[in-house]
């Protein structure tokens, strides 16, 4: 195929990003340049995400960041083929806002527009990153999501299963506020757990005895509340040591999980050939070393793209919309921002 330059637009969390991602006929796909602008802060007091306070965020910052995208890449929109936006899952007000932006671009420069679904584009990253072809298995991983794909194609997905309530990300966001640790709670509890026995407290591995990749991290929460709770009504109140203690038998719980599980998927998807993680989650070095075990013992290659672009980022809406462009795939102005949209 020809040379293709596109960019990328994400805003369906609390990251406002843009990027523009080129392959040359042939040759390996180049991020030019990669724009994340997180909204951290703004939404810290409130404990967790506020789609009205995102949705403006992005809404204001959007075009800043397309600007920075293109002025670091040294290009103009007209050395551009097509723009890509997430078009969903996500908060709404936020997709809309990547959405309305995207097509303003396509109107006025005439470019061709493809709307990317955001699980799609973490589930392409290894391509990008690591050129794997399909078909491979991906879990993705992080505050909002958790799903074990098989990926047999640019738009050809098989879901082999996931959380039936809290991401486990969230499950990590949630034990670090019961235990009155900083958010976001996944590195904070990780760095606890290193201190900490996680044989103490049996916490449970559900749905570990059912067959299939489904999962569930909710119990876990509670379990580790009525532990914390129990030590509180002993001695009144926790030490370092306990909390470390809990963090450690948390985070070997939630591995034990995702690594039980993605030995199944790995049965249950015999042609792939390579195990690759995305979502912050995947950052987790007690997890990601037993996943890569679970690979290593199928005799799969273990994938764990950069960190940058295994959380929300644009390269890979760009990298998603470039590879559904080159098939033929785009849209008219009546695409849609989805809420819901199961890959
Ligand atoms: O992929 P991500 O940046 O954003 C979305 O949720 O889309 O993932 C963020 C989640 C947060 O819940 C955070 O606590 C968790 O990933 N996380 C971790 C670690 N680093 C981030 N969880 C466990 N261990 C970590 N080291
Ligand atoms: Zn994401």
């Amino acid at each position: 195929g020809d040379t293709l330059t596109v960019l990328g637009l994400e805003s369906s969390c609390d990251d406002t990003a843009a990027a523009v991602v080129r392959q040359r006929a042939g040759g390996p796909p180049e991020i030019l340049s990669s724009v994340v602008r997180g909204q951290t802060a703004l939404h810290a007091p409130f404990g967790g995400v506020v789609p009205e306070i995102a949705a403006r965020a992005h809404a204001e910052k959007i075009d800043l960041c397309v600007d920075d995208a293109l002025a670091a890449a040294g290009l103009g929109l007209g050395d551009l083929d097509a723009v890509a936006v997430t078009a969903g899952p996500g908060l709404i007000g936020g997709v809309l806002a990547g959405v309305m932006c995207a097509k303003g671009i396509a109107a006025a420069t005439g470019l061709p527009l493809v709307g990317v679904n955001h699980l799609a584009g973490h589930a392409l990253t290894p391509r990008l990153t690591d050129g794997l072809d399909f078909p491979y298995l991906m879990l993705l991983a992080s505050g909002g999501h958790c799903q074990f794909l098989s990926v047999e194609g640019v738009e050809d997905f098989t879901r082999l299963g996931g959380t039936i309530d809290d991401a486990p990300g969230e499950a990590f966001d949630k034990t670090a506020k019961l235990l009155g640790l900083p958010q976001p709670g996944g590195p904070e509890v990780e760095r606890a757990a290193m201190a900490g026995d996680p044989a103490r407290f049996a916490f449970p591995r559900p749905l570990m005895d059912r067959p299939g990749c489904d999962m569930s991290f909710s119990g876990l929460k509670t379990a580790l509340l009525r532990a914390r709770d129990a030590l509180i009504a002993e001695k009144g109140g926790i030490t370092l040591q306990d909390r470390a203690d809990l963090c450690a038998a948390f985070q070997a719980a939630v591995r034990d999980v995702l690594a039980g599980k993605a030995a199944r998927a790995i049965a249950a998807a015999p042609g792939a050939t390579a195990l690759a993680v995305a979502g912050g989650v995947a950052a987790n070095r007690t997890i990601r070393a037993a996943l890569e075990q679970v690979a290593a013992d199928a005799g799969l290659r273990f994938v764990a793209p950069p960190l940058a672009l295994c959380t929300d980022n644009a390269a890979m809406i760009a990298w998603a919309g470039l590879e559904r462009f080159r098939l033929g795939g785009r849209d008219g102005m009546d695409l849609v921002a989805r809420p819901r949209w199961p890959l």
